[in-house]
């Protein structure tokens, strides 16, 4: 098995509001395997945009409640001002949900690259190759760099943004939604460009965020599927998809469109229901009032549960394999 690169364990964000905690990241631990790109899947608001900003750029009303996440032997979550700075970008980058509206309109691209890079002690013109070469990777022309975002469509800022954010060569990209606002023949080449920069070194693993499996099956080695703030079940790709454990994981697989199923003959299976609200949300698994199998025990906590490897939140494998 490959070394972790990043540890989490019993990671808690929480959101501060005026009627209390959202309880957003309520005890998440995986590890981050070095080389790997692991998929995070699940509903919209379980959490997952959360946990990414938090670990890189965690900042109010977002507040860090406990627990850790270990990169290079020191916990990122607690860290002094001035490292923090320093380990953002250099060792932890992310490529935000939304990043392509998050370019500064009065600046030429060149500008803003030479801004961020000088924040870590480096220039454009010191970076002038990797920059080109990285451009080409992502399809896109070196006269980028003399315009202002403005001049760029949606789908070149995207991939212009991938290019900016790994510069440094991070050790961990977490790449937040990265695809959801494209269309499917466009969301293949993004991933496709965000592989070959992995192979390029342009980054060792990724924390590949999407509430669309489809994606994740393409590119992530393994999945995590988060319900409500919390982990329901962690595995490799292959496994997830052919043998799904936990309810919620097997339900949504079960949601997404097949191909040669007509809408007409067999309607889509939505999960019925919403996610619970997480302020101020009480113990007991947070699923089990959508869930189909659940029973008294679920009013109680689940642990994760391990199953060689593959882990399990869910008291239907307390003893292993499934009652
Ligand atoms: N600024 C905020 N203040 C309070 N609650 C928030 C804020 N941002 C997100 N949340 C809540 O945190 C939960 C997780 O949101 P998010 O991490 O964005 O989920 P996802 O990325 O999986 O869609 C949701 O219940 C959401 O309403
Ligand atoms: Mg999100």
């Amino acid at each position: 098995m490959r070394d972790a690169l990043l540890t989490v364990r019993d990671l808690k964000i929480y959101y501060r509001t005026l009627y209390g905690y959202v309880k957003a990241v309520d005890g998440v631990a995986f590890e981050l395997r070095d080389g790997e790109v692991l998929g995070i899947a699940g509903e919209s608001g379980c959490g997952k945009s959360t946990l990414g900003n938090g670990l890189v750029l965690l900042k109010p009303p977002m507040k860090y409640v406990g627990g850790e996440a270990i990169l290079d032997g020191k916990n990122i979550m607690a860290l002094s001002q001035k490292e923090i700075k320093r380990i953002r970008y250099e060792k932890i980058s992310i490529i935000p949900q939304y990043a392509m509206d998050a370019l500064n309109p009065t600046k030429k691209i060149r500008q803003i690259v030479d801004d961020l890079l000088r924040e870590h002690n480096s220039s454009f013109e010191e970076k002038r190759e990797l920059i080109e070469e990285r451009l080409a990777i992502v399809n896109l022309s070196k006269k980028v760099l003399n315009m202002y975002p403005i001049e760029l469509s949606g789908g070149m800022k995207q991939r212009l943004v991938m290019v900016i954010s790994t510069l440094m060569n991070p050790d961990v990209l977490v790449a937040d939604e990265i695809t959801s606002a494209l269309d499917v023949s466009t969301q293949r080449s993004v991933v496709q460009m965000l592989y070959e920069m992995k192979e390029k070194k342009a980054m060792k693993s990724i924390i590949f965020i999407t509430h669309d499996l489809a994606v994740l099956y393409q590119i992530a080695d393994r999945i995590m599927v988060m319900y409500a703030g919390k982990v329901a079940e962690i595995g490799p790709t292959e496994e997830m998809v052919r043998n799904p454990l936990h309810p919620y994981t097997k339900m949504l697989l079960a949601s997404l469109p097949k191909i040669g199923v007509r809408f007409v003959n067999e309607r889509l299976k939505g999960i019925p229901g919403y996610p619970p609200n997480l302020l101020n949300i009480g113990p007991g698994c947070r699923f089990r009032e959508r869930c189909p199998k659940a029973f008294a025990k679920c009013e109680q906590d689940p642990p994760i549960f391990d199953l060689n490897g593959r882990k399990v939140s869910c008291w239907l494998f307390e003893r292993g394999d499934e009652r």
